[in-house]
């Protein structure tokens, strides 16, 4: 853990309006800023209510495939030919297509010539970003995470070129949500700010923001997949999406997201999904060099920690809570692959470097059988 006086930067979008019916504000940015080309990256589910935008011409890619891979990035980049401003309008799925459309249109290179990290070339074009899950946070950030069809693995690509112009954090937009996705994407949101709150890089800074975030998804994540239209619990969700999002920027995640990571990759399973079913596991298994955290973000989520096995009981009843089923038998994972899940989640040392505890591969195939 960093001491206070340790160095951090922080980015965010330059503008950032927070709250119900800031979604109307978005056409006069446009007109303001003289877009006349706007481009449109949305979701299926967003695709139908584009009227929201307020916009009087523009064009769009509705075809954004949840956990987006790299061929989907370039029928977007395609399609976004012309346009002068990218509008990310979705969760995190369609967002990040916006950032890496943003950074492709109009540039003389393609995805491989950027992908990973602080490779992409300045924008040409505008970004907003309008997320509509109260998950990903990635409306704030730097980084895009697209799948390589060809290795199965989540490519991460990250550059202050990918923050936006401009984040509009409706949450009004995030009420029609089903609650299976709000399940998913709240936790996905609570393990940002829980695997940056107790990184071996976490920041004290950075640490209030985590807390904050988890403390709004023990108070208001059952609240909203209990009753959609519970617009405070709504509301509570999209703030701590957004502090997960501040979390991710200079600290990001450790151990949960890289061994949740082969469950979408390999096997398509939501994101969030993945996160809750790993969730209890990595947070019990780092309890006993981090403790004092551990105890703080299980009082959050209501429930009191200690032994390692009373983090991880507290930990999945938390989940199961929100109707999640918790053994990876029940999402189609086959037994047969845990072991070669195991070596891939182990090569991310991106996120597992950070981990307060170093996990072997074998120690992350007992945690993917012990959730099994
Ligand atoms: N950039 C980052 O920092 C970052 C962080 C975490 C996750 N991610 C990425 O984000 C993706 C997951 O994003 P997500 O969890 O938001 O899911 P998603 O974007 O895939 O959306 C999930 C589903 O919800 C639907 N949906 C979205 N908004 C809706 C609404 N308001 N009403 C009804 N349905 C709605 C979508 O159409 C989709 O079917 C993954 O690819 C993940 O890797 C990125
Ligand atoms: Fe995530």
């Amino acid at each position: 853990m960093l001491p206070l006086t340790s160095p951090l930067e922080m980015q965010f979008p330059p503008v950032v309006r927070f709250g119900d019916g800031t979604i109307k504000t978005l056409k006069d940015w446009v007109v303001q800023k003289g877009y006349k080309a706007p481009f449109v990256v949305a979701d299926a589910a967003n695709a139908q209510r584009l009227d929201l935008l307020g916009l009087d011409t523009f064009t769009c890619f509705s075809d954004v495939v949840p956990e987006p891979d790299i061929p989907n990035l370039k029928q977007a980049v395609a399609a976004a030919e012309g346009c002068d401003v990218v509008i990310g309008f979705g969760g995190g799925s369609a967002m990040d297509l916006a950032k890496l459309v943003a950074v492709l249109v109009s540039q003389d290179c393609v995805f491989e010539d950027i992908s990973g990290p602080h490779r992409a070339l300045p924008r040409k074009v505008g970004l907003a970003q309008l997320p509509t899950t109260a998950g990903t946070g990635s409306e704030v950030g730097t980084r895009a995470l697209v799948t390589d069809p060809a290795t199965l693995s989540k490519v991460a690509t990250e550059s202050v070129h990918m923050l936006a112009d401009l984040a509009i954090i409706d949450p009004a937009l995030t009420m029609t949500v089903p609650s299976r996705v709000t399940a998913a994407t709240g936790v996905d949101a609570m393990a940002h700010c829980v695997e940056a709150f107790t990184s071996k890089r976490s920041h004290p800074i950075i640490d209030n923001y985590a807390m904050m975030g988890i403390e709004l998804v023990g108070r208001y994540l059952k609240r909203a997949v209990d009753d959609g239209s519970d617009a405070e619990a709504r509301t509570g969700l999209a703030l701590a999406a957004f502090y997960g999002g501040v979390c991710l920027g200079p600290v990001n995640t450790t151990s949960g997201h890289a061994v949740s990571y082969p469950l979408g990759t390999r096997h398509k399973l939501a994101h969030g999904v993945a996160n809750a079913l790993i969730f209890p596991h990595t947070l019990a298994a780092n309890a006993a060099v981090v403790p004092e955290k551990t105890a703080k973000v299980c009082h959050a989520l209501g429930f009191e920690g200690g032994s390692n096995e009373a983090v991880l009981a507290g930990a999945r009843a938390f989940c199961e809570s929100l109707g999640l089923d918790m053994h990876l038998s029940a999402h189609g994972i086959p037994e047969s692959d845990l072991a070669e899940m195991a070596k891939e989640a182990h090569a991310i040392r991106r996120l597992l470097d950070w981990n307060p505890v170093d996990l072997s591969v074998d120690d992350i195939e007992a945690i993917y059988r012990a959730a099994y």
